[in-house]
């Protein structure tokens, strides 16, 4: 997905990133991947009563903030772990946006899902010291033995995989993020460990 934008989406991501002054610097731009779902998983379904009733409670909160909609943004990614895509409606007309602006950001920023990720999310980071030490062989062993690739969900809903980028941890890599937690000197072994406590974890995310 390394395809050119429109030039209005990226100007209405720089216009609300300008306008931002909550957050730190943008990210190093990098492709969006998708936390997509692996056959035999059911594809997203349409956000519940519960989920759009806490994104219009995000958005009723935040909105007046100065740059509000990343704030927004990431407010209902904490709450329900994805930004469903019934929301950009809602966040538009709560900040006098249009869809495609809200859009816009949601697909530029790789961090923001819109579908739900698994009960355990994996970030490994791919970035230079951690590609050294050895990180694309422990990518490599999530495909091959547990059948989760970069951006996947496995079919049972237990772990999603994404990518990171440095997360500072750099002097003891290969580094990974497991639901926030922060992990150093990743090795095969931890991987395999990993996904069999996500695997036995029960219940929805
Ligand atoms: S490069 Fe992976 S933590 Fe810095």
């Amino acid at each position: 997905m390394t395809g050119l934008r429109p030039a209005r989406t990226i100007g209405a991501v720089v216009r609300a990133r300008l306008s931002d002054t909550t957050f730190a610097p943008f990210p190093v731009p990098t492709p969006r991947m998708q936390p997509s779902v692996r056959s035999g998983e059911a594809v997203h379904a349409a956000a519940t009563p519960h989920q759009l009733a806490a994104v219009d409670a995000v958005v009723a909160r935040l909105a007046t903030l100065p740059g509000a909609l990343l704030p927004i943004l990431h407010a209902i990614q904490a709450e329900l772990g994805f930004v469903p895509p019934e929301s950009i409606d809602r966040i538009a007309n709560g900040l006098n946006l249009s869809r495609a602006e809200v859009h816009g950001v949601i697909t530029f920023y790789h961090d923001f899902r819109q579908a739900p990720p698994g009960r355990t999310v994996l970030k490994l980071c791919r970035a230079e010291a951690c590609q050294a030490m050895g990180c694309e062989r422990l990518e490599q062993r999530l495909r091959s033995v547990h059948g989760v690739a970069m951006g996947e969900t496995t079919a049972d809903g237990a772990l999603t995989l994404e990518a990171v980028y440095c997360l500072g941890n750099c002097a003891l890599s290969p580094s990974a993020l497991v639901d926030g937690q922060l992990l150093g000197r990743v090795s095969e072994a931890h991987l395999d460990a990993l996904v069999q406590n996500a695997r036995m974890k029960g219940g929805s995310r």
